[in-house]
């Protein structure tokens, strides 16, 4: 096993990498904040098949915690983090100080205006939080260059407006998209689900039992969405669950979909189970689809 690179400077990784770029080598980068989980690690097993170099970047980004109280509690565990990416082979970790990412003087936001950073999430956490995400995923594009960059599908709202800025901006990166991981029972993994006390762990599978059950419904004919809606929220009233939303939406767009009309579709939710906020989704096979 061998250990990889740790750097903590915007130039030592340039420097890094220099010469790997000029031979012409795939670079791939899995933006990460750290206490990975097997989500995390599927992230760099899909960079490292793909690519011939592989960067992990881990950074608490703090512009974008909505609660300050949620920025204290962010899990923090670098030695785990960096013994578990030299498991999966990754090159490099690029873990920054805040100051290196935000130096005195930083004053630039990047925006990515509309419905895909208003709805859902953002009518949680406020818009704040996706200027948060764009500004430091620009920067970490800028800042490593790769040829791929790897996110997550549990992040579903995330996945498109950074798809929608790299568009927009012209960033020369192919972004890829690796399903959610789950855990045996079907909770989706998040570093959030260690705060979880015994009773809500087993309360917030229902998130998962929801989002199944309307998807069984959609590939089964069904094309109303309240239909489907009313019929998949019972999971979560049988686990004292009432979600902060629950929706059919155009994968694209993030558009509420009130019937199914062909165009791929995305189940989405947020509940707290207790005090804890949780977020899943479920992309939707309509009848017909392979
Ligand atoms: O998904 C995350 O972990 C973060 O939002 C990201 C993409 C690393 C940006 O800080």
């Amino acid at each position: 096993l061998r250990n990889s690179h740790l750097t903590t400077t915007v130039r030592e990784l340039r420097d890094a990498l220099a010469e790997s770029r000029r031979a012409g080598a795939r670079i791939g980068l899995v933006p990460t904040m750290g206490a990975f989980h097997e989500g995390h690690l599927s992230l760099m097993r899909a960079a490292r098949r793909g690519c011939d170099v592989v960067v992990v970047s881990l950074f608490v980004n703090p512009t974008q915690f909505g609660e300050a109280t949620d920025l204290a509690m962010y899990p923090r565990d670098e030695q785990r983090d960096l013994a578990l990416a030299a498991r999966e082979d990754v090159d490099f970790v690029f873990a920054p100080h805040t100051a290196e990412i935000y130096p005195d003087g930083f004053a630039t936001t990047v925006t990515v205006a509309g419905l895909i950073t208003e709805s859902l999430e953002a009518a949680h956490r406020g818009r704040e939080h996706f200027d948060g995400v764009t500004t430091v995923v620009a920067k970490l594009l800028n800042i490593v260059a790769p040829d791929v960059a790897y996110f997550g599908q549990k992040d579903a709202q995330q996945a498109v407006v950074i798809r929608r800025m790299v568009a927009d901006l012209n960033i020369s990166v192919e972004i890829e998209i690796c399903p959610s991981v789950r855990a045996p029972d079907g909770l989706a993994l998040s570093s959030r689900n260690a705060r979880l006390s015994g009773d809500e762990r087993v309360r917030a599978t229902a998130l998962h039992r929801g989002l199944a059950r309307a998807a069984t419904l959609a590939a089964a004919g069904e094309r109303d969405a309240a239909t489907i809606l009313a019929a998949a929220r019972v999971e979560l009233e049988d686990a004292e669950i009432e979600p902060e939303y629950f929706e059919l939406v155009d994968s694209e767009t993030l558009m509420p979909m009130s019937t199914l009309n062909g165009r791929p579709a995305t189940a989405v939710i947020a509940a707290r189970v207790g005090e804890i906020r949780l977020i899943d989704n479920e992309p939707l096979q309509l009848q017909g689809e392979a």
